[in-house]
């Protein structure tokens, strides 16, 4: 038997308290004490009876509870928590991938100290088991590149944005309304959730910590149905990309970003708020993994899993050479590779300015592959049409000097995407 505290009972929270109490997988799990802010509020979600504190302590200091799993959302109080939890001798199992993100090489040093397990499985791709893939599939085999949809609530959005041509703000409130959607939306739709999980998987792909703020970053909060309609139309499909590589001098490129991807291209066909990694290996050549990528379900049955693994003693303890503590890894971004781009300009609409946007491609020797101007009389009520143009392969060096060049002109609004051949 273990006995387990629980940090949160908010939308997660209330999923694995739920599981807890009905899956009888749990039954050699007891649940002793659940932390939240506030034990007046009204908790339908939650069974009877759930026993309700608001001090920390109340877990971590506990000495009949085995194993505290936050779920409480934030970096700092999560760290505060955990990090007293693990010097009181508990094993630790958190969904949050901010604090492994930005504070993982302290949480697994202490870990490694302690010789206590850490359970994070539900950080990452909530339901899909991608951690165990990369921390016991492939932990004999060189990973040379990874790249995946890792956020369920922009994938949800750009999917019903293709498939019903659903305004982007109504798919939002959906999102939100169906739990998996962050509180702050602005975090999963401006890709900095991405990012933090690429930090992670890239950091236990390649063996040393990732740090997530080092990744250029950009998310799905610039595009409209204009873009998904146009990449369609062309026959692509537009995908918030988390991408991280080996680059040539051993050093790493890491990128987050919508690009357009060929709808034969295995990423293409993940729809609504399902999450998949693709992984390149030296000996197993290509792995790909899908699976629900969001919400209180999918998130509390990798919580579950990684309890059971510690209650029956297989927790993995860090060693000195986990990843999160082994190093740092360098990343090269300067190097990204040549690519051809899709961009939505918003240019006057007057005589001549098409070949004034034609030129400051010409003047740095960029090829435009296509050109349209939709017909449309207006938009915000301005004098700005929108251009759409895609370009032959170039390098972004070139390409940023057009951006700066139009923006210098008063054309600063655009979209900029990647469009990947295969
Ligand atoms: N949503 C998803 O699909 C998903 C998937 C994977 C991982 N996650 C991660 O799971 C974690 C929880 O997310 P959530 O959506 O469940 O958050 P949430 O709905 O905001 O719930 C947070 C819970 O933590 C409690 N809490 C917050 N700060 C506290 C503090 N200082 N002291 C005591 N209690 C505190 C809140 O108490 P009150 O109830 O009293 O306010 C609430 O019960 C996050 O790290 C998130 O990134 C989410």
């Amino acid at each position: 038997m273990s006995t387990i505290g629980v940090a949160g009972a908010g939308s997660i929270g209330a999923g694995l308290i739920r599981l807890l109490n009905t899956s009888p997988a749990a039954r050699r799990l007891r649940l002793k004490t659940v932390l939240v802010r506030d034990t007046a509020k009204s908790r339908p979600e939650l069974p009877t009876g759930t026993p309700l504190t608001v001090a920390p302590t109340d877990l971590t200091d506990d000495p009949e509870i085995d194993v505290v799993v936050e779920l409480l959302g934030g970096v700092d109080e999560p760290f505060r928590v955990l990090s007293r939890a693990l010097s009181q001798g508990k094993a630790v199992v958190t969904a949050n991938k901010n604090l492994l993100a930005e504070r993982g090489p302290e949480l697994f040093g202490l870990a490694a100290e302690r010789r206590l397990p850490i359970g994070f499985e539900a950080s990452v791709c909530a339901g899909m088991p991608i951690i165990r893939t990369l921390q016991e599939a492939l932990r004999g085999d060189r990973i040379t590149a990874l790249e995946g949809v890792v956020n369920g609530t922009s994938n949800y959005l750009l999917t019903r944005m293709s498939e019903e041509r659903a305004p982007y703000q109504d798919c939002l409130a959906d999102a939100q309304r169906l739990g998996f959607a962050e509180p702050d939306a602005e975090y999963d739709v401006s890709g900095r959730d991405a990012a933090c999980k690429t930090g992670i998987l890239a950091t236990l792909a390649f063996g040393a910590y990732v740090d997530f703020r080092r990744i250029p970053t950009s998310g799905i909060d610039t595009l409209d149905l204009e873009d998904v309609r146009q990449a369609e139309a062309m026959g692509y499909r537009i995908k918030l990309v988390a991408a991280a590589r080996r680059s040539a001098s051993g050093g790493l490129d890491a990128e987050v970003a919508a690009v357009l991807l060929p709808l034969q291209h295995p990423l293409a066909s993940i729809r609504m708020e399902c999450n998949a990694v693709r992984v390149e290996s030296e000996g197993l050549v290509e792995t790909l993994l899908a699976g629900r990528g969001a919400g209180p379900g999918p998130t509390s049955m990798s919580l579950l899993a990684d309890l059971l693994d510690i209650a029956e003693g297989r927790g993995r303890v860090p060693g000195a050479d986990h990843p999160f503590i082994a190093g740092v890894f360098d990343l090269d971004n300067g190097q990204r590779a040549a690519s051809r781009y899709y961009l939505r300009l918003a240019v006057p609409d007057r005589p001549g300015t098409l070949a004034q946007v034609a030129g400051f491609f010409a003047s740095q020797g960029i090829s435009l592959a296509s050109v349209l101007q939709p017909e449309v009389p207006e938009i915000n009520g301005g004098f700005l049409v929108p251009l759409i143009l895609t370009t032959h392969t170039t390098d972004r060096r070139r390409l940023d000097l057009v951006l700066a060049a139009l923006a210098a002109a008063g054309w600063g609004r655009h979209v900029v995407l990647r469009i990947r051949e295969r």
